[in-house]
């Protein structure tokens, strides 16, 4: 796992040898999770993925509604219109993303977009696209008002998300949060064959991690944290 750049042969870990890794401490998991776009693109086995997604699905959800549904996208042809799909904003938004970043000479974007280019231009030839969605109802919506509906919605899909994330990491998969590649909502629905009260949310490649984990870098604490009221932060670091 996270072997960018050897030329070794892959051999995935046999479901056992995997899941057994889900032993890995917490703190670990957490702060070497990262968007791994590299993967080797042989097939996850289901014994693998099927436990990790019964395992996110310990999340809670608005009202414990747990109107979810994870579409798994493994067919060949499927994936080709996803890519398909996916590839007609990237090209759009990509090269200009890179020119900005030329131009400032920002060598670090440059190379942290490298990743991203490698996953778009393979996109159909990963092994496995999990596709959390849900279903929308008079409580739970991803637009309109109050606020609260469509925090309700996303809300109820994002945590099984990150837990999906962080079993990944565990085990040795790589993985990333995507909602780029379904930009067209109307569109990725037709692709999967979705009626239209159930909404596709984001997209998660996943396969054996090539690319590596973290640890990743965030703001500090003392930033982020306020106490009682906006603005006082008394552990921020002078
Ligand atoms: C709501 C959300 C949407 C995202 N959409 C995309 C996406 O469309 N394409 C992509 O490459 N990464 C996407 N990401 C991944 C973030 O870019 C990534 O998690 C962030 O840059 C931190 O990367 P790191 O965890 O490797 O440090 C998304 C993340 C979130 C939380």
């Amino acid at each position: 796992m996270g072997d960018e750049g050897s030329t070794e042969p892959f051999v995935a870990p046999e479901p056992a040898e995997a899941l057994a890794r889900l032993g890995m401490p917490m703190d670990e998991a957490m702060r070497t999770q990262r968007a791994v776009r590299r993967l080797h693109l042989e097939p996850v086995s289901h014994e693998v993925l099927l436990p990790l997604l019964e395992l996110s699905l310990k999340a809670p959800t608005s009202s414990n509604t747990q109107d979810w549904m994870y579409l798994v996208v493994e067919d060949p042809a499927q994936k080709a219109e996803l890519a398909k799909l996916y590839r007609r904003l990237y090209r759009l938004f990509n090269p200009i993303v890179q020119r900005q970043a030329e131009k400032a000479g920002d060598e670090a974007q440059l190379r942290g977009m490298r990743p991203g280019q490698w996953q778009a231009e393979h996109f159909e030839e990963l092994p496995v696209f999990v596709i959390p969605c849900y279903t929308r109802n008079l409580k739970h919506s991803p637009v309109g008002r109050p606020q609260i509906k469509v925090a309700s919605f996303y809300g109820s899909v994002f945590p099984a998300v990150q837990n999906l994330l962080l079993g990944c990491r565990a085990v040795g998969l790589g993985a990333s949060l995507q909602t780029l590649p379904i930009w067209n909502v109307p569109r990725a629905r037709r692709i999967l064959g979705l009626p239209r009260s159930i909404n596709p949310v984001c997209v998660i490649p996943i396969g054996w991690a090539k690319g590596n984990y973290g640890p990743t870098t965030r703001r500090p604490i003392g930033e982020v944290v306020h106490l009682d009221r906006y603005g006082n932060q008394p552990f921020l670091e002078r």
